[in-house]
């Protein structure tokens, strides 16, 4: 084989990266054969030398500052796999690119809030910046976006991003166990993080969608314009609730076209069985893509793990191996839109909500008065249990309502006579 090698410099040997260092050994001679030219890792970086990885990188340099990796004359790729928005993996990209250095990274935190900034970094300086990894694992959704979609207008996109909701929301639905005690059974199975944060508030979530909407919209990356709202709210009295009237919770996270901006958001929401969505449970992702002329496409697959991930990574290098360099958002930074986003509060549509109160005349009165003053109707009303002594607890569902009235109502029913805590409101979206 005639052609050189690319040259890899690597920073994070932990569970994604160790596994890239694994396939880039193991799988060597099928990498250069389908790229036409071998893959080699020429240095590594992580911050404990001593430690073992399951694959024998003994013979590579090791560099105790990752960001000089980008500074080597042996290294044409640097592909970050530490993590954070800032620190040393902001340090490092940025280095790397402004040394001319192609870049490929998992790291979704740091594109959320630096994505712009960085390909136009890259763009100047004609070089990749590849983030296969960051969005949705193993599904090729940025791919899917950058290229197989080229000639579609997006109008719609929504899907799980967080396979850790979604394996303690189906967890909670097939066991009838509260959020708390799942969550350390997620834990304890390596599905969820120590701080779980990140996680089950939404945010890893949202930095996905900001990133799938820049892609699907023409827009600049804009974390900061994505409403989110995490799981913990939900309890198994929700999940059965919602199952009685036809619909499964996930963590749902929308990005849609209104014609008057794009709108994104990610909240637990009430999916309809039946639908494809509906029935994607355990820790994995899916994403749906409503597109002109294509219609609908449904990805489904592994959302995060060593495998799903570095699998990604490395077709993310081999596009580097081949000489493909795309701009990072499918069309040059500067031509990307800063345009305001559709406000959330003008967002309509069905909500579901369950408040706790004593069984007093009165109460039920007192909540439709809150409502129907706010413009909003009740499509259904279940009241389960009746006990003068205890609280019992509502589950009404409304029609079409604006998010500003239900926002105004919640905080009415709070200050209810007889309501005993926080109502729950679950949005519905129909599909
Ligand atoms: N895990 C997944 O399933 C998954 C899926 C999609 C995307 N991602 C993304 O992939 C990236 C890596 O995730 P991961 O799960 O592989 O993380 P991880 O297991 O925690 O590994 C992080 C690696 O970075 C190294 N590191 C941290 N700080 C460093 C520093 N200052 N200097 C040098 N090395 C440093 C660590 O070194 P030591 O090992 O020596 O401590 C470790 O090898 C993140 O951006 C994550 O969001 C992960």
């Amino acid at each position: 084989m005639s052609a050189p090698p690319l040259k890899v410099g690597l920073a994070g040997l932990g569970t994604v990266g160790a596994r890239v260092a694994g396939l880039l050994t193991e799988r060597a001679d099928l990498l250069a054969e389908r790229a036409q030219r071998p893959i080699v890792l020429t240095a590594i970086s992580a911050r404990d030398r001593n430690r073992a990885r399951g694959v024998d990188l003994s013979h590579l340099p090791w560099c105790a500052d990752p960001v000089e990796l980008a500074r080597r004359s042996d290294v044409d790729v640097v592909v970050e796999l530490m993590g954070g928005a800032e620190g040393p993996a902001r340090a490092l990209v940025n280095e790397a690119l402004a040394k001319g250095k192609h870049v490929v990274t998992a790291n979704k935190a740091l594109i959320a809030h630096h994505g712009t900034g960085l390909a136009t970094v890259a763009e100047k300086q004609g070089v990749a910046f590849n983030y296969e990894a960051a969005v949705a694992g193993g599904i090729p959704v940025i791919k899917t976006l950058r290229e197989a979609l080229f000639v579609n207008r997006v109008t719609r996109l929504y899907g799980i991003l967080n396979g850790t909701c979604n394996f303690i929301l189906t967890q909670m639905s097939r066991t009838k166990r509260p959020f708390a005690e799942v969550l350390a059974e997620a834990q304890a199975l390596g599905y969820a993080e120590a701080d779980p944060a990140f996680d089950v508030e939404g945010t890893d979530a949202a930095h996905k969608l900001a990133i799938l909407a820049s892609l699907a919209f023409g827009s600049e990356v804009d974390f900061a314009a994505v409403h989110c709202e995490g799981i913990t709210g939900i309890s198994p009295f929700d999940i059965e609730a919602a199952r009685e009237l036809g619909y499964a919770i996930k963590l749902l996270a929308i990005a849609e076209d209104t014609g008057q901006g794009v709108r994104c958001h990610v909240h637990p929401t009430m999916v309809p069985f039946g639908t494809p969505i509906a029935g994607v449970d355990g820790a994995f992702n899916a994403v749906v893509i409503e597109a002109d002329p294509l219609g609908k496409l449904v990805l489904e697959g592994p959302g995060a793990g060593a495998g799903p991930t570095a699998s990604a990574v490395l077709s993310d290098l081999a596009d580097i191996a081949r000489g493909v360099t795309l701009p990072a958002f499918l069309k040059p930074t500067a031509r990307l839109s800063a345009g305001a986003p559709a406000p959330f509060a003008e967002r309509e549509g069905g909500f579901y909500l369950r408040f706790t109160t004593m069984d007093r005349p009165g109460v039920m009165a007192e909540i439709a008065r809150i409502l129907a003053g706010l413009g909003i109707s009740i499509e259904s009303i279940i009241q389960r249990g009746r006990d003068p002594a205890a609280p019992v607890k509502i589950v009404m569902v409304t029609h079409e309502t604006r998010e500003a009235a239900m926002a105004q109502a919640l905080q009415g029913i709070a200050q209810a006579n007889h309501v005993v805590e926080r109502p729950c409101m679950i949005r519905i979206e129909a599909f």
